[in-house]
């Protein structure tokens, strides 16, 4: 049996949120890194037409929440905006990201806390967003509601997740591979992040939980990486165990090797990778009157 074929540790509730966290302690060290490998300087597109759509220019001095914060690069982004003159609170439930930004931005103030229960009292902020996180949660509605509970009513939400895979051609021909070479459990641990992709659902999501207005935005975005190997390497001894998935040395080092022929679309004139990574950025009010 390969070792990818082992069962994933949970599917949903408690038992997923306590997974949850405790993959992304495990990455929090390469994270930062990772990040960085994966998108250069091309996540600054997804971040800032994100935080565009925040309309913070309305309270510049308010109060705004970065839920998943991560390592606090979403609300550095907002935090350094000209004319910005306001606080932003990054919430995560993984101290260990968290510390990784924590100087980032002075105005950024970092505060462990899980989505489902966020310790704020009801419309405490001015506006609240999130980047690359509600697709982790086990309890997408209640994580939204409670964005919609700490917000001021007519504060606006923006909230960034993948587009699909099919969206998404590079991962589409990673997925085709793990499939064949690794088993089903590794494909749909790269899967995962890019399950909410259809935008009728997702708007269909954000309106049953009370949002407003609510408008999806594709913004297109490059990712790039040095090279074939060091993009499927990633998944492989970084993505692939966190998730509870661990591959042998001699199969990691086959699928490398094929990953060169099943990726060499991907390849650029100086071997570098490059391919189209696009996000919805769904943006929505939080109603005046309760309804
Ligand atoms: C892919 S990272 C995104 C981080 C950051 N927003 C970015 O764009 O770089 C997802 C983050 O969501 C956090 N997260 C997942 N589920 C959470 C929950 N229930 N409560 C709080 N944070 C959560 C993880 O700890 C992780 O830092």
């Amino acid at each position: 049996m390969l070792a990818s074929e082992r069962e994933l540790p949970v599917s949903g509730g408690p038992g997923k949120r306590t997974y949850v966290r405790e993959m992304f302690t495990a990455i929090a060290p390469t994270y930062d890194r990772l990040n960085r490998i994966i998108s250069l300087r091309f996540d600054q597109r997804w971040r800032r037409s994100a935080v565009r759509r925040l309309g913070w220019e309305r309270h510049p001095a308010g109060v705004y929440l970065d839920l998943c914060a991560g390592t606090l690069d979403f609300g550095a982004t907002l935090a350094r905006q000209p004319g910005f003159a306001g606080r932003v609170v990054g919430a995560d439930f993984v101290p260990a990201m968290l510390r990784l930004g924590r100087r980032k931005a002075a105005r950024v103030a970092p505060v462990t806390a899980d989505a489902l229960e966020l310790p704020f009292p009801d419309a405490s902020f001015d506006g609240a967003m999130s980047q690359f996180g509600l697709m982790f949660f086990s309890d997408r509605a209640q994580a939204l509601r409670e964005m919609i509970r700490v917000l001021a009513p007519g504060g606006r939400l923006a909230i960034a997740v993948w587009n699909s895979l099919e969206h998404t051609p590079a991962y589409a021909a990673e997925v085709a591979l793990l499939e064949r070479t690794a088993g089903p459990a590794a494909a749909d641990a790269v899967r995962a992040p890019f399950c909410l992709g259809d935008r009728d659902e997702l708007e269909k999501l954000f309106t049953e939980c009370g949002a407003e207005d609510v408008t999806i935005t594709t913004q297109q975005g490059l990712a790039r990486f040095p090279t074939i190997r060091s993009m499927v390497e990633a998944e492989l001894r970084s993505w692939l165990p966190v998730r509870g998935i661990t591959l042998s040395e001699d199969r990691i080092q086959q699928i490398l090797e094929e990953a060169e022929e099943a990726l060499s679309t991907f390849r650029t004139g100086n071997g570098t990778v490059l391919f189209d990574s696009p996000a919805h950025i769904v943006a929505a009010v939080k109603p005046k009157k309760a309804n």
